[in-house]
């Protein structure tokens, strides 16, 4: 008797333990790890560096944030600009976006210049420096990719413009916006007599709505190891350092392997032969 009670109680004590580490029902689960579950918006994943609006700041690196809009949209906001996120490229660090506000239609009501937070995105070297011209004297565009909105008047796009230089065109406004080579394929239409080819507001906004592709800089190579170590990334914005959030807590860079569980299947049968 003496000796069945201390082996039951600690078999007992091993079913509760067993309980702990390998059943860990989600309420007891590290709170971040929790927290850091990746967004789901529209079969695109928000995961980090980047974390949804909803979610806490640790779950993403500083500065990426996304928004999942009502139609399943994936929004990016930078410089008092929207982006829609089309697709995003892990491995590689790319997104590929466009401006929601030239996505609905290239005649702007607001004129704003595409502009990256150089700390965090960067262009991609596949890109055009394009722009759009505005309010321009009809007479006086005689340039390929003439358009005309109904309160701007006359507009057109340029392909490749010089950012260096000041733009000396007989327009109020000028757009930088920069363009994927492969896009400019559905700008082909006829060529007018002045080598001005006029094209629709609606092909001009199908043409940026395609998007281009911006990389993002900060460097995501320890959230590998760590998602495949069964956790979940995310960022200590107090000291600055990447964790990897499993299910008890928050490791430098993954969770502990499937080796610490095995010693403890092996030290379990023991316990079972030994009662
Ligand atoms: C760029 O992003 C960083 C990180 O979020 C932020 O601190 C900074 O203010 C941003 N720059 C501008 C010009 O908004
Ligand atoms: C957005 O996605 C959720 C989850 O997949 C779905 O239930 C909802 O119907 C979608 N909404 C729209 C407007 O597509
Ligand atoms: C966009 O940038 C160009 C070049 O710096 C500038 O000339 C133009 O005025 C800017 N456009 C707007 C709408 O701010
Ligand atoms: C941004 O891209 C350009 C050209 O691809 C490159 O020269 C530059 O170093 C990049 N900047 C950063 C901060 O990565
Ligand atoms: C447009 O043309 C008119 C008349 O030719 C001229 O007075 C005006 O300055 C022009 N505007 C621009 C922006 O060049
Ligand atoms: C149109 O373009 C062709 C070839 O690029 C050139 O030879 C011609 O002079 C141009 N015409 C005008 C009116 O600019
Ligand atoms: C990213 O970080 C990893 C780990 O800290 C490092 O080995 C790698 O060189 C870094 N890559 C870049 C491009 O800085
Ligand atoms: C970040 O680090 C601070 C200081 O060590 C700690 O108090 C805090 O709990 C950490 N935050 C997360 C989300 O792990």
């Amino acid at each position: 008797m003496d000796l069945i009670m201390p082996c039951s109680s600690l078999f007992l004590l091993f079913i509760f333990s067993l309980h702990i580490h390998f059943l860990v029902p989600a309420s007891s689960e590290f709170q971040p790890f929790r927290e850091c579950t990746p967004f789901i918006c529209g079969g695109q994943e928000i995961s980090y560096p980047f974390r949804h609006n909803g979610q806490p700041n640790h779950c993403g690196y500083p500065g990426y944030k996304l928004d999942c809009d009502r139609d399943n949209l994936t929004l990016l906001s930078m410089e008092s600009l929207e982006y829609q996120v089309i697709h995003m490229f892990r491995s590689e660090q790319i997104l590929k976006v466009a401006r929601t506000d030239l996505s609905k239609d290239v005649c702007l009501g607001r004129y704003v210049n595409t502009t990256l937070n150089s700390s965090l995105f960067n262009y991609t070297s596949s890109y055009l420096h394009s722009a759009l011209f505005y309010n321009c004297n009809s007479s006086s565009t005689p340039r390929p990719y003439r358009f005309s909105c109904p309160k701007s008047g006359y507009g057109y796009f340029a392909l490749k413009v010089d950012l260096a230089n000041p733009l000396h065109e007989p327009c109020k406004f000028s757009v930088f916006v920069p363009i994927l080579p492969i896009e400019t394929q559905g700008l082909q239409s006829s060529k007018g007599s002045d080598n001005s080819t006029t094209i629709s507001p609606a092909t001009m906004t199908k043409v940026l709505k395609s998007g281009f592709e911006i990389t993002w800089i900060a460097n995501t190579s320890l959230c590998e190891n760590c998602i495949e170590s069964g956790g979940r990334c995310g960022y200590n914005w107090t000291r600055q350092e990447f964790n990897c959030f499993c299910r008890d807590k928050a490791y430098p860079t993954t969770c502990p392997g499937p080796s610490g569980m095995y010693a403890k299947v092996v030290v379990a049968n023991l316990w079972f032969s030994i009662s």
